[in-house]
């Protein structure tokens, strides 16, 4: 069962699996660790994830521990159909690039007609679908994205969530790396692809100043953009100001920038109202989970014309005549135009994500109805993996050091 674009992509998706798991020893050398004892055979496992190369390699240890996995995608455009084609030899995908929002929630009901016994998720749909239809089979998950943890939290808080979910993206080894340098790395790569324009010399307006937002401004900087952030967190507005660049409202960087880039997980940053006072030719592009943050809902409803003019490229004509270019229809602009963050960051994530999801499956009974964080040690042992991956060793405290640490007398 399952559904997918193209099967004849198998040996093409096998490729590029191949050159992401080569990439990803981190979470080779883990899963090896910790899955050699098959501790999830017979598990069903429930994936909502971007089908990617990268998850192609979580998928692939996940099988090798035993699950039986099912596996959604986690936005209707960024499957890559040559790796939905590889994995379904090993698991049961539905999944394919350009879905309608319909197919896109059937698949995940799919999903969840398996009786899925652990969930990782990203971005919260499969979870929130897990909870509306009072799924009874679950007995713990993960959850990958800033956004995904924002939305169990807030079921938390109104004592609706039904079982432990660990959150990923909390994880040091998680945050500090995917989403600064992944998604810093990722957007630019999306953008370039679709644009294939000059950064150098243009101004980035950087809309959030959280970790992507951080990432982000850092990787435009270092293309030679001039770089404005656009944040309403004092503290994080003077961090940004702290690291050199320019603060200010939306408003006020409407009119100043060449290139918008939306990095808060809250929708309406980019207001339609900002979008008139924006320059002719304007690039409005999206690094977050969901297409809410540029509002592109009044923006195409007002526009008097939209033509794709290259792939992942619109042109919206504004009534009065100026135009702007929407990239990827406002989705994720890394996983839509490019190919998502790189293999050597992903091994981090879904190290967490591969450790996690054994971690609640055998601890669920006593880890309550909670939004849980990464135990330290898993953390500790994902870096020293990462950094082995990457020919680094590092020193440890002496005795002598660990207890003047603990000391107060000196
Ligand atoms: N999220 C961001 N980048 C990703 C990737 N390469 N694979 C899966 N999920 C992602």
């Amino acid at each position: 069962m399952g559904k997918i674009a193209n099967p004849k992509l198998e040996a093409e998706g096998k490729k590029n699996f191949l050159w992401a798991k080569d990439h990803m020893a981190a979470l080779t050398t883990l899963s090896k660790r910790h899955g050699a004892g098959r501790p999830l055979k017979g598990v069903v496992v429930g994936v909502c994830l971007h089908v990617t190369k990268e998850t192609s390699a979580l998928i692939d240890a996940l099988v090798a521990a035993g699950a039986d996995v099912k596996l959604a995608a986690a936005n209707p455009l960024s499957t890559q159909d040559d790796i939905a084609a590889y994995l379904s030899t090993m698991a049961e995908v539905w999944a394919w690039r350009g879905q309608t929002a319909k197919e896109y929630d059937w698949c995940i009901e799919e999903v969840l007609r398996a009786k899925p016994e652990v969930l990782i998720d990203d971005g919260a749909d499969l979870h929130v679908a897990a909870h509306r239809a009072k799924l009874g089979s679950v007995l713990g998950g993960c959850e990958e994205t800033t956004t995904g943890v924002v939305r169990l939290k807030a079921l938390e808080k109104e004592g609706l969530l039904r079982y432990p979910i660990v959150a990923i993206n909390n994880a040091r080894t998680k945050y500090l790396f995917d989403n600064r340098y992944g998604t810093g790395q990722s957007t630019f790569d999306g953008i370039l692809r679709a644009t294939a324009l000059l950064i150098a010399g243009k101004t980035v307006v950087v809309v959030g100043y959280g970790w992507v937002g951080k990432g982000v401004a850092m990787r435009a900087k270092g293309l030679n953009a001039n770089v404005t952030v656009v944040e309403i967190d004092p503290i994080k507005a003077l961090e940004a100001h702290l690291d050199g660049f320019d603060v200010m409202s939306i408003e006020d960087a409407a009119p100043r920038g060449d290139i918008f880039i939306t990095c808060t997980g809250q929708k309406g940053v980019i207001p339609f109202s900002s979008v008139p006072l924006m320059k002719d030719g304007a690039i409005l592009a999206n690094a977050g989970h969901f297409d809410v943050e540029i509002d592109t809902k009044t923006l195409l409803a007002k526009a008097r014309s939209v033509t794709a003019v290259r792939p992942n490229v619109d042109e919206v004509v504004l009534p009065g005549g100026k135009r702007v270019y929407l990239l990827a229809k406002g989705r994720i602009v890394n996983l839509v135009a490019a190919e998502g963050h790189p293999p050597e960051v992903m091994q981090m994530s879904f190290a967490n994500q591969f450790m996690s999801a054994l971690y609640v499956l055998k601890n669920h009974e006593k880890l309550g109805k909670r939004v849980l964080d990464v135990p330290p040690k898993n953390e500790n042992e994902v870096a020293l993996a990462t950094l082995d991956s990457l020919g680094i060793s590092i020193g440890s405290a002496t005795k002598e050091q660990l207890k003047y640490a603990e000391s107060w007398s000196l």
